[in-house]
């Protein structure tokens, strides 16, 4: 017993002791971001995620006006809910950074698409009309750092989508996660503006008890007639592993059913492909509010 407190304690400790700064200084740069973690194929990922509201959908019939309605969480330059946007789904954008909102706005307008936008923590929010589809792309649950953090998202997820709508997570492959790939480093260029990103260094450390990562990111910027600029940040992040973020999204309670597939290609391969599964996703049906 008195085992158990002593390290019920330390986790106590653990959790609140540490004080790192928070990721919005880095999410400020939101052109630099976008163009270090652009080069995606947002059409084909989204003509995923239209797949699994399809696949795995079970809209009522009421539904039918706001069943291509979605909702991208955390959504930095929101070029997926752009990429709806342009098909005509009707397009939300949440995030905390105001400057990546006010980035994903201005892109939106450029390219005539209507994109709302919320400035709202994706654990704690509300919609004034729930959605067809919502979406978590390139890993930014990894931003929630406690298993509360993790069930109220879910929760605030599931009674903001309508009953049998649809949550697509996307996070690292489990056989990814640890030092062995690090750094991670590339560069990129839009526009004459190249960016070099260093995303994780393998002395960064891992707490194993909080089980979160210190994680480094550096991004040297050098746009045309301006003196580089070079950022450096020490977030703290969490990669659940599958069978913890199973069971946070049964104690959540919020969804009826949840399949788990290795990559966003239509059809998937399963999360245990040895050869193709590449990334975790994760497919959730709501329960409703
Ligand atoms: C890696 S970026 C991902 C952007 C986008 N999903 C993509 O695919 O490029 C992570 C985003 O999560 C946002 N974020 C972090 N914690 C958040 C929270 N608790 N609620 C809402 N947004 C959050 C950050 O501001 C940032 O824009």
């Amino acid at each position: 017993m008195q085992k158990f407190d002593k390290m019920h304690s330390v986790f106590i400790t653990r959790s609140y002791s540490k004080h790192y700064m928070s990721s919005l200084e880095f999410y400020r740069n939101a052109y630099a971001y976008d163009i270090a973690f652009g080069d995606r194929d947002f059409a084909s990922e989204c003509d995923f995620l239209a797949w699994c509201l399809a696949q795995h959908g079970n809209l009522p019939s009421f539904a039918t006006g706001h069943a291509t309605s979605f909702l991208e969480l955390a959504c930095g330059p929101a070029r997926h809910a752009r990429e709806l946007g342009h098909r005509g789904w009707q397009v939300l954008g949440l995030d905390m950074s105001s400057d990546m909102l006010e980035y994903a706005a201005r892109g939106a307008r450029q390219e005539h698409v209507t994109l709302q936008t919320l400035c709202a923590d994706m654990c704690d929010y509300r919609l004034g009309q729930p959605v067809a589809l919502a979406a978590n792309m390139m890993e930014s649950l990894s931003h929630l750092l406690t298993n509360q953090q993790i069930v109220s998202h879910l929760r605030a997820v599931g009674s903001n989508l309508l009953p049998g709508g649809i949550y697509v997570i996307e996070m690292a492959h489990p056989s990814g996660l640890w030092r062995d790939s690090l750094p991670n480093m590339w560069t990129t260029s839009h526009n004459g503006t190249e960016v070099d990103i260093v995303f994780g260094l393998q002395d960064d450390p891992y707490d194993w008890i909080t089980q979160q990562w210190t994680v480094t990111t550096r991004l040297t910027i050098r746009e045309p007639g301006q003196p580089e600029r070079y950022i450096e940040e020490h977030n703290n992040h969490r990669w659940c592993q599958p069978q913890e973020l199973a069971a946070l999204i049964d104690l959540s309670g919020a969804f009826d059913q949840v399949w788990w597939y290795g990559d966003l290609l239509i059809p998937p391969p399963p999360l245990d492909d040895s050869e193709d599964a590449k990334r975790m996703m994760v497919v959730l049906r709501s329960k409703g509010a």
